[in-house]
Formats: structure tokens, C-alpha cells, sequence
């Protein structure tokens, strides 16, 4: 059997992680500043992390939603003391479609409508409801044309409030900081005026942190450099380092019910176990702190590089954007430098590195850009 193929490949096998380094099958060391798409957090292998969930493989790798799994509770108490939200429930899943996809579903459940709002160059996944509130019509299916969705431009609140006033919006759905579409922050005042209108016409403000969330952004969330509580987040990625698992972060206002959501694998004892050795690590580590500090010397040296028309984002979620295509470009920092960076469109280059990364593999991260510009 081959496999279906969906990916344009590097032909290049990663073996080994240590940090914010890979290795492949052949030897060459990489300096991971792409972290497999904003997916390691804590850095590859971390012994903590390693440790936690040999443990726990040892000990009971599953068992299913219809018993006691303490490890919940554990990894919800952690999650809601992190992250300023304990009042909050937690429903977890394996991934941030998802995460999205039962985000959209609660938020219809609640209010009883059916359209969303989205923003433009949004992405949320690609499962139904997921991706029919991204804004990519190439992966968009006939059979996901589901419900009725409007795309609305980032950061013009008066549109929000247009659409909203007609008062069939089920749900408002954001990225805290837009990643595939290239590292957009939506301005602070936006954020609130979505956080006031959806109240004021009775649609539920979903934020999408499952890249920018985290500590990615220097905050655990993105949203809280606005001041606001949306009624829902959403979160995958670097939450487990690497091991599939997504969350539902669920306002007060919500009430559960037996059956209303499910899923077999959610939020296992394996997931469990990876999601709260992660936690563990950014508070033993200061981690939020080291991405404020190495994000802000990365952002700053960008900054001073000839030819760049914009370096974009918080912390360590960056996007280089330049007035040309950079395939040859990051190609020149994989191949010849040794750089694992990522994209956004065809003049971006997106930093999505561990959020443990040093102030070292900074400097060099900047020394090795600086070679292929
Ligand atoms: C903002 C955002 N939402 C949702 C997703 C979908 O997550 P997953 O690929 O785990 O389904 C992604 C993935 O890149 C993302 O960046």
C-alpha cells in the first residue's frame, strides 16, 4: 500500500529531537525554529516529559470515558491555575479541528443559530465545521457547506456589529493571533469590541489559541493581551508536546449535558499524562518568561535586517515577511544552514520554535538568517 499523497515532502527523515535541535537519519544536526508546526512546547525529549509518560505506558494506557480517569481532573486543575481560568470546564479531545469542530457545536447547542462569523485568511482545521469557518475555499468540500459562514476583514469592528445585528450569528470564531494566514495580531480594542458585541447580540465568541496559545504569544493566551474572557477557547499543538491532544475551554455559562459531547480517546491516560508533564515543565522552568525574553531579542534583531518588509507577531510566534517569494530562501536556511523554519503564503517565513529555545540558538538562529538574505 502507498501512501495518499497529501504533503509536499523535504525529502529529509528526522530521527532524533533534543531541545530545540533535530537530528536526521543521516547525521545532520537541525536548529529547530519550526517546532514540527508549533507542536513542541517544552523541546523535544524533554527527561520530565520522557519520564511521565513511560510511567504512565507502564502503568494504564487507556481506558475509556465511561470511568473515574483522575489524570482529568489533575490536568484541569493545572490547566485553570496556568491560565486564569479555573471557573472554566474542560472537555478534551485529540486535536484543534477538533477542538474547533465541538467549540462551534456547544456554541450552536447554547444559542440555537447557525452562522458564523470568520475573518479573512482565517484557518481552524479540517474537519466539517472547522473548515467551513476557514477562509480557504480550496479545502472547503460541498459536503462541508454546511452552515452559512461570513468572512469579515481582521480589525473593523463596524462590519462585526453589521452582521451581528442581524441576529442570527451562532458563533464569532478568532484566531488569537492569525498563524497560516501570516502571523496577524488582531488589535487589542477589535479583540474587546468582539468581546462586547457578541455579548450585546447573543453570539458566542470563540478564540482559536491552538497556535498562538500556550505561552506561544508571551501570555498563556494570546486574547489576554486584550483583557478579555471569550466563552470559549480552543487548544491542540504544543498542549502535550507532540502527543495528539486538544481542549474546550468552556465558560460558566454553558450548561452540560449527558451525551451533548464525546469522544473514545479524549483525554486518556497517555494524553493525560504528556498534557500535564507540559504544564508542569513551563512552571518549573519559567517558560512564558523565556519566550517573552528570547521573543523580544528575536523580534528586535529581525527588525534590524536589511530587506525585510515586516516582522509580525508576539513572543516567539513570528512571521518575516519580505517583498519577494522566499522558497529559495528557506530552502537555503534548511539545506545549506541547517534551519527548520516555516511558511505563510509565499513572501512569509514563519518562527515557531520550542518555546524553550535559548538565547544562544537565538543569536544563532540570527547569524544563520543573516547568511541567506
Ligand atoms: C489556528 C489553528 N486552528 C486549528 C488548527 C487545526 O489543528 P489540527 O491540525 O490539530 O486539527 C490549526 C493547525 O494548524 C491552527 O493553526
Amino acid at each position: 500500500m502507498k501512501l495518499f499523497d497529501v504533503y509536499p515532502l523535504f525529502n529529509i527523515e528526522i530521527v532524533k529531537g533534543q531541545g530545540c535541535r533535530v537530528w536526521d537519519s543521516a547525521g545532520n544536526e537541525y536548529l529547530d525554529l519550526y517546532g514540527g508546526h508549533a507542536v513542541i512546547s517544552v523541546g523535544h525529549s524533554h527527561p520530565t516529559y520522557v519520564q511521565a509518560i513511560a510511567d504512565q505506558a507502564a502503568r494504564l494506557g487507556f481506558y475509556s470515558n465511561s470511568v473515574v480517569n483522575s489524570l482529568q481532573q489533575t490536568l484541569a486543575d493545572k490547566l485553570g491555575a496556568a491560565s486564569g481560568y479555573d471557573d472554566y470546564a474542560l472537555f478534551l479531545i485529540n486535536s484543534g479541528a477538533e477542538a474547533n469542530e465541538n467549540a462551534l457545536k456547544l456554541a450552536s447547542f447554547h444559542n440555537g443559530k447557525r452562522r458564523a462569523l470568520a475573518f479573512k485568511h482565517s484557518f481552524h482545521g479540517r474537519t466539517s465545521a472547522a473548515v467551513r469557518v476557514t477562509d480557504n475555499p480550496s479545502i472547503i468540500a460541498p459536503i462541508n457547506e454546511t452552515f452559512p459562514v461570513t468572512y469579515l476583514p481582521l480589525n473593523d469592528a463596524s462590519l462585526v456589529e453589521a452582521e451581528l445585528k442581524k441576529g442570527d450569528v451562532s458563533s464569532v470564531i478568532i484566531e488569537g493571533i492569525q498563524g497560516v494566514g501570516g502571523i496577524h495580531v488582531p488589535a487589542v480594542e477589535f479583540m474587546r469590541s468582539l468581546r462586547e458585541l457578541s455579548t450585546l447580540y447573543g453570539a458566542c465568541l470563540i478564540v482559536d489559541e491552538i497556535q498562538s496559545g500556550y505561552g506561544r504569544s508571551g501570555r498563556f493566551f494570546a486574547h489576554q493581551y486584550a483583557g478579555i474572557r471569550p466563552d470559549i477557547i480552543t487548544v491542540a499543538k504544543g498542549m502535550a508536546n507532540g502527543f495528539p491532544v486538544g481542549a474546550v475551554l468552556i465558560s460558566p455559562m454553558f450548561k452540560a449535558g449527558y451525551g451533548m459531547l464525546g469522544t473514545t480517546f479524549g483525554g486518556n491516560h497517555l494524553a493525560c499524562a504528556a498534557a500535564i508533564a507540559v504544564l508542569t515543565i513551563m512552571e518549573e522552568e519559567n517558560v512564558l518568561e523565556n519566550v517573552n525574553r528570547v521573543g523580544d531579542y528575536l523580534m528586535g534583531e529581525l527588525r534590524r535586517l536589511p530587506g525585510i518588509k515586516e516582522v509580525r507577531g508576539r513572543g516567539l510566534m513570528i512571521g518575516i515577511e519580505f517583498e519577494h517569494p522566499i522558497k529559495d530562501m528557506r530552502n537555503k536556511l534548511l539545506f545549506e544552514e541547517k534551519v527548520f523554519t516555516g511558511v505563510a503564503g509565499t513572501n512569509t517565513i514563519r518562527l515557531l520554535p520550542p518555546l524553550t529555545l535559548s538565547m544562544d540558538e537565538a543569536a544563532t538562529a540570527i547569524t544563520r538568517i543573516k547568511k541567506t538574505l
